[in-house]
């Protein structure tokens, strides 16, 4: 099968990239957004960075804010509906991977109205048409769903976040403005920059990883790993590193997928709420260490690209080593947990079953059972 590339049709990048939105909406010939942002990002002013540049241009929106991290089924009926009753044609997708993958769905139960259910868009969805047009616009550095064909949905009754990965839902186009995300707090910062790490580390070494993907993975570990630390001390080179750095992530993981340090976040996010980045920076070393023996000559390259020294004169064991070893060290200067509370031992079987039914499993270089999975996860207790 031939590899394949998906990205957005335009992307804006850059200090006041924000402002191209106007151009945007009177090129393409939009009448009325639905704008899809989350409580919070209303509270804290960071939506009405955008909606005050609809209003100068007027540019006529109505908002659907019924959106909480870790979206759910429930958030999206709700937004289906409110699409429908604002008499919008357009989408602005404003905020974190929550708001982002919730407008997402509600724009393809939109336009695909016979998988209204959410459930049944879990996986490759069979959808006919294109979601109505959206413009993502990223407030966390992070997700890179304004540029991947993912979005990811959590199932309260079942107690689990489900995968969907269709090409129909790619942003037409994205605004990855550093000022959108200037107001994170420091801990929002440093885990959603984990996530993006994340994202670059497992695109790189997933199974279907491949030449152009590996170049997009590498620049985004070298981006993330130089301004991380600095994005989290709200810096301004830190913050537009960090918006271009997860957004190259997404360019490459989008096209070939993740594997099981994503796969057990996301049960996480479902079991016991964790933040998605929190729950991915703690499985990533972990992970990482799993993983090494089927990994070839990569941790190599991603200790190079983590800033280590000296790589080309060391082992294979040395360089693995040295590779996880910049991850933690990473994740321990901005502060991430090592350690989940709310892990308890008679949840583990659950937690690894469903871990190795997410759609992110099968990707992992290195075939996990569902034993692996629940020995990786004690780990952290
Ligand atoms: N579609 C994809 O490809 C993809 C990839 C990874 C993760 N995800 C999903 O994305 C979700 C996580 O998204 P996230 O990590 O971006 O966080 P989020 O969207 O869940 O937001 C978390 C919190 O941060 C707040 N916030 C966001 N931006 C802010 C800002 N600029 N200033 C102050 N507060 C701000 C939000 O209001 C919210 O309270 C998870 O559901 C995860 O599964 C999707
Ligand atoms: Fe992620």
């Amino acid at each position: 099968m031939a590899d394949r590339i998906m990205l957005n049709q335009t992307s804006y990048h850059g200090t006041d990239a924000i402002l191209e939105i106007a151009n945007e909406v009177k090129a393409q010939g939009f009448q009325k957004a639905l704008v899809c942002s989350d409580p919070d990002l209303i509270e804290f002013g960071v939506t009405s960075k955008l909606t005050d540049v609809l209003e100068e241009n007027g540019l006529p929106y109505e908002i659907y804010s019924d959106i909480k991290a870790n979206p759910t089924i429930e958030n999206v009926q709700n937004g289906v509906r409110a699409f429908r009753a604002s008499g919008a044609d357009y989408i602005v997708a404003i905020g974190g991977g929550s708001s982002m993958d919730t407008a997402k769905a509600i724009g393809i139960i939109s336009a695909n109205p016979e998988f209204e259910d959410v459930r049944s868009l879990e996986g490759v969805a069979p959808t006919k048409h294109p979601s109505v047009p959206i413009i993502a616009v990223p407030t966390t550095a992070g997700t890179a769903a304004e540029v991947t064909i993912n979005y990811v949905i959590t199932d309260l009754e079942k107690r689990r976040k489900f995968v969907c990965v269709d090409p129909h839902d790619m942003p037409i186009v994205a605004i990855v403005d550093p000022q959108m995300m200037a107001s994170m707090p420091k801990g929002l910062t440093a885990s959603t920059g984990m996530d993006a790490l994340t994202h670059a580390i497992e695109g790189y070494t997933t199974k279907a990883a491949w030449e152009m993907t590996d170049m997009f993975h590498l620049k985004a570990i070298e981006i993330i790993a130089r301004s991380l630390r600095g994005a989290v001390a709200n810096t301004p080179e830190g913050r537009k590193d960090m918006a271009l750095g997860q957004y190259i992530a997404g360019m490459g993981f989008s096209n070939v997928g993740l594997g099981i340090a994503h796969s057990m976040a996301h049960t996480l996010g479902a079991v016991y709420d964790t933040p998605h980045g929190v729950a991915c920076a703690m499985m990533l070393p972990l992970v990482m260490e799993y993983n090494a023996a089927c990994t070839g000559e990569k941790y190599r390259e991603i200790a190079r690209a983590m800033g280590v020294k000296g790589v080309d004169e060391m082992s294979q064991d040395e360089y693995r080593r040295a590779a996880v070893d910049a991850v933690k060290q990473l994740s321990a200067d901005v502060g991430i947990p090592s350690k989940l509370e709310a892990l308890r031992e008679e949840d583990l079987p659950f937690l690894a079953e469903s871990a190795f039914a997410d759609a992110c499993c099968p990707g992992n270089p290195k075939d996990a059972s569902v034993e692996d999975l629940k020995a990786l996860f004690r780990k952290l207790m």
